[in-house]
């Protein structure tokens, strides 16, 4: 069974959607540690409530991006993690960090990358006028919001969404593929090569398509 370490820094509506997916047999692994860098995360009470193990990291303690970071892989890596896993962690990870968990980090972003990396993606959505929208699981690299892609989800966007309801409408569908692609990694199903991922075995959907 896979040692899971999730990083938070806020609600923890995905870092549910996992332990949901654990505890209804989709996912072999198990949770090692949450890990938030807000000790007032709502995703910590969540966590503490279903008695897994936390830890807070504050990253204003530091004086530098590089030494929280290096306080982060020491605390995540004295878990001994097979895979971490950002749920909402508003972090830009180091390189050593990157570095450490290749192919073991995964990341869940709120658009259909390539489109959309970065921040306030709904809103940029809809002011780009495009009409599909979706959610991106992928493996983090170096290089912000751009490694291999796991999986996609799309989900229309309505004529007259506001930014909270599109939210609302692509988390619904991050909800559902977070749980499957970890539980891919689980089963060690995923092959990364030249940039792209296959899931080997019997077939497994790589997008999800939400028609309304
Ligand atoms: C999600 O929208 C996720 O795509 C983004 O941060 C948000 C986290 O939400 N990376 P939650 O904390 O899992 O509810």
């Amino acid at each position: 069974m896979k040692r899971i370490a999730v990083l938070i820094s806020g609600r923890g509506s995905n870092l549910q959607a996992i332990v949901n997916a654990i505890e209804s047999g989709l996912i072999d692994g198990e949770i090692v540690v949450v890990l938030s860098n807000h000790e007032d995360a709502a995703g910590l009470s969540y966590a503490s409530q279903r008695s897994l193990t936390t830890v807070v990291l504050d990253h204003r303690t530091y004086s530098s991006r590089e030494a929280f970071d290096a306080e982060l892989l020491r605390r995540v890596e004295s878990f001994r993690p097979d895979l971490v896993v950002l749920a909402g962690f508003m972090r830009i990870l180091t390189r050593e960090f990157v570095a450490h968990y290749t192919n073991r980090l995964l990341n869940i972003h709120p658009s259909l990358l390539p489109a959309f990396p970065g921040l306030h993606t709904h809103r940029r959505a809809l002011q780009a006028g495009v009409k599909l929208h979706g959610c991106t699981v992928h493996f983090v690299t170096t290089e912000v919001d751009v490694g291999p892609i796991l999986i996609q989800a799309a989900v229309p966007v309505l004529p007259k969404d506001d930014e909270s309801q599109l939210a609302s409408r692509v988390l619904r569908v991050e909800h559902r593929i977070y749980p499957q692609a970890i539980s891919w990694f689980c089963e060690d199903r995923l092959v990364i090569k030249d940039g792209l991922v296959r899931v080997s075995g019997e077939h497994a959907e790589q997008v999800l398509f939400i028609h309304h």
